[in-house]
């Protein structure tokens, strides 16, 4: 989709679809949009008085106007209340509007830029929330269908209007941000709707390299030959029994000064996790075909900063494995030796994310790294601790958390505490080795964090669980069916930030 920015008076828009937000209980309508009602000889304040639009959050009321405007058509769609606003519910919104845009079959749409709260009042992040909404709401995931008759009806330009001309600048910058967010987000939701048999390890490691043609990334992927030298036994000892071999990945951005330390990304990448020898139940089973969103994440995000020309070092590693039972795999009761040189008893062969990411963390330690940020859909813990509105965040670093917290506020995808004490340690003591790879019964998301710690030393550390947010039950605004890529503008949105050095 193409997202265009253009001044001037909404009133002479041509569109098939013009846009109008409002806010729930407004006495008139904002100054932007009062030229609009004035045309219409008032109909969108009797719309209002009538109650038929009353504003709450994604109502959405369609009017056919008649030649009155250069528009064919103006949809109204609600904020829900002034008080309470946020930029997710811009992002809402918008997401809305492309859908009903495309229910209509309108091949364009047209949308003037909401007043918000004194707040939220930059004008280059409302630009950014709307194209993020547009965007994300507007995906969806044809490719293994034969019957592309749905696909034809694809909205094809929205265009953004700014509130006067000296504005444009910052509307295009916000736009053009947005744009990059929300791309970075279907990319990564088409990676995790390709059925495994198509995103498979070798997959990952091609989609890899295409990033690296962006501009200051280098790659390179170390094999299972090069893994054994260096001692990875976490990430071999998941991929062992796949016949598709594991990989592990190092894409580096560097676009701030060589001496800067870098900040180093770890995505957990199961191209597909059946369990291995402690298999899972099938029912759902298919879902894990997404258990490589996290690395699909640190792709996406490393695409991102090259896009987005940040001043700063990032390096993404992605330890890439399919997780797979058969004669070769291990077993439960196998001790590993992983990459820290630390021992590892796997009790549980389905508890592989943590051994793939304490392999990548050890690899972190040694690149010198500011900081290092994991992302896993790591426990099923996550959701029975926090539903799936919340991603789980633990780490060892007050301001690495705080700037984690700025980030998930200011991209919507927002990140909640869990304690990582000392004591929850005792849950993972092994009787043969240093430790092993599962707890006990309670706080699951805290003892797989407790886990990856071990690998980390004292470089500051946040680790995010996805494992609950990355995939939708349903389609709502922003969403459609399956993966999600939760997690994806909160990473991009924290470099943003720390390269704007907040
Ligand atoms: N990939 C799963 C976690 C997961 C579950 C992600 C549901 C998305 C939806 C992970 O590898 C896993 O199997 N975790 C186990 C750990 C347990 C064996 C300690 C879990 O959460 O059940
Ligand atoms: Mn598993
Ligand atoms: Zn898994």
């Amino acid at each position: 989709m193409n997202i265009q920015v253009k001044s001037g008076e909404a009133t002479s828009v041509t569109t098939d679809m013009l846009v109008c937000l409002g806010y729930e209980q407004e006495k008139t309508w904002s100054k932007v949009i009062r030229p609009i009602d004035k045309k219409l000889g008032g109909l969108l304040t009797d719309l209002r008085k009538s109650g038929e639009f009353s504003g709450k959050a994604n109502q959405t009321t369609l009017l056919h106007i008649n030649g009155k405007l250069g528009a064919k058509r103006v949809l109204l769609v609600g904020l829900g209340a002034w008080e309470t606003m946020t930029l997710d519910r811009v992002r809402q919104a918008m997401g809305t509007a492309v859908k009903r845009a495309r229910h209509i079959k309108a091949k364009g749409m047209a949308c003037v830029i909401p007043d918000v709260p004194k707040a939220i009042d930059k004008l280059d992040q409302v630009a950014q929330a709307m194209a993020e909404g547009m965007l994300l709401g507007d995906y969806r995931f044809s490719e293994y269908r034969t019957d592309h008759t749905e696909d034809r009806k694809t909205l094809q330009s929205c265009t953004l209007l700014a509130p006067s001309s000296a504005s444009q600048a910052r509307v295009t910058l916000g736009a053009k941000r947005g744009q990059t967010l929300g791309e970075a987000t279907c990319f990564v939701r088409d990676m995790c709707n390709h059925p495994a048999n198509v995103m498979k390890p070798s997959r990952v490691v091609a989609e890899a390299k295409t990033i690296a043609k962006e501009s200051k990334i280098r790659l390179k992927v170390l094999d299972r030959q090069h893994m054994k030298k260096l001692g990875m036994g976490g990430l071999l000892g998941v991929g062992q029994g796949s016949i598709e071999p594991p990989h592990f990945i190092i894409l580096e951005y560097s676009g701030g000064p060589k001496t800067q330390r870098p900040v180093v990304l770890v995505g957990k990448t199961v191209t597909f996790d059946s369990g291995g020898i402690s298999l899972k139940p099938s029912e759902n089973m298919e879902h894990m075909k997404a258990d490589m969103t996290g690395g699909a994440e640190v792709l996406a995000a490393v695409r991102a900063v090259s896009r987005l020309k940040l001043h700063m070092n990032v390096i993404g590693l992605l330890p890439v494995a399919e997780n797979m039972p058969g004669g070769r795999a291990t077993k439960p009761g196998d001790v590993l030796t992983m990459l820290s040189g630390k021992t590892v008893e796997v009790q549980n062969t389905d508890a592989e994310g943590r051994l793939i990411l304490a392999d990548g963390l050890a690899y972190a330690t040694r690149l010198k790294p500011a900081c290092v940020i994991d992302i896993a859909t790591l426990t099923g813990a996550a959701m029975v601790a926090l539903g799936n509105v919340a991603i789980g965040m633990l780490g060892n670093d007050d301001a690495l958390k705080a700037a984690m917290r700025q980030a998930g506020n200011d991209s919507g995808e927002r990140v909640w505490e869990m304690p990582l004490w000392d004591e929850y340690f005792e849950q993972l003591r092994s009787d043969v080795a240093d430790m092993r790879n599962i707890g006990g019964r309670g706080g699951g998301m805290i003892t797989a964090a407790m886990f990856l710690s071990k690998f980390i030393g004292d470089h500051p550390w946040v680790h995010l669980d996805i494992a609950a947010t990355d995939w939708s039950a349903s389609e709502c605004a922003c969403f459609s069916k399956g993966p999600t890529g939760t997690g994806t503008r909160l990473l991009i949105q924290y470099l943003i930030n720390r390269a704007n050095g907040s």
